[in-house]
């Protein structure tokens, strides 16, 4: 456990050009012990892209752009220590899943806190920013999908004021499991 107060942390949006840290925090969130039911990409697919792939992914999430936002706590020595992405859904359109979306929302996806950094208040400031981000896009709602089994990231959900959609998402043909779709609606 780490005893840096959140206040030590600079939170911000990342820049284009800083795809490489944005990548080596993606592989580390892929390493987790609770990657399989946190994250829906793996390490193997992951490692394999070529660097047009992370800068792609950086510069379509990064300060100024328009539909989605990658958001880091950068500790007081520099070091990236957690992470999330929030996108914007248009009415109109269709989801990852192929579902339609009615309401102009936010979706809050690839959440992760290196694990000397939980449970500390970091998580919530990087979720402030990303709410704030939402709203400020004009979003009615911000959602994001859980696993069943992901205990801990649901608790901390609720904590910070989402609650169960009662959609349910099942994970591909076949799969036993399912995830759960949680919202926050804009205060
Ligand atoms: C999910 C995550 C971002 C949450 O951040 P965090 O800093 O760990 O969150 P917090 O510690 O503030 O809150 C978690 C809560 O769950 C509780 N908790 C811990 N382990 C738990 C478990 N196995 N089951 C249920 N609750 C658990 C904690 O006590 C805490 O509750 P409290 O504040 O009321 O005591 C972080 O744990 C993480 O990066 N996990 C791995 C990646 C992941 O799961 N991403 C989410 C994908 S949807």
């Amino acid at each position: 456990m780490s005893t840096t107060s959140p206040g030590a942390y600079v939170i911000r949006s990342i820049r284009a050009d800083e795809w490489a840290a944005a990548k080596e925090l993606r592989l580390a969130a892929l390493r987790d012990p609770v990657a399989p039911i946190a994250f829906l990409t793996t390490y193997e697919e992951a490692v394999a892209q070529p660097d047009s792939f992370w800068q792609e992914r950086a510069a379509g999430a990064c300060e100024g752009a328009e539909e989605a936002q990658t958001i880091i706590a950068e500790g007081p020595d520099g070091r990236w220590v957690g992470t999330l992405t929030v996108l914007v859904e248009e009415p109109g359109t269709s989801d990852w899943a192929g579902f339609p979306v009615e309401r102009k929302q936010g979706h809050v996806v690839a959440v992760f806190v290196r694990p000397e950094e939980r449970g500390i208040g970091l998580t919530e400031v990087l979720f402030d920013a990303a709410l704030q981000w939402a709203w400020a896009r004009g979003a009615e709602r911000v959602r994001l999908i859980v696993h069943e089994e992901n205990g801990r990231a649901q608790r901390f959900y609720r904590k910070v004021g989402f609650v169960p959609s009662g959609v349910t998402v099942p994970l591909g043909a076949g799969s036993e499991e399912s995830e759960w779709e949680f919202v926050i609606e804009r205060p």
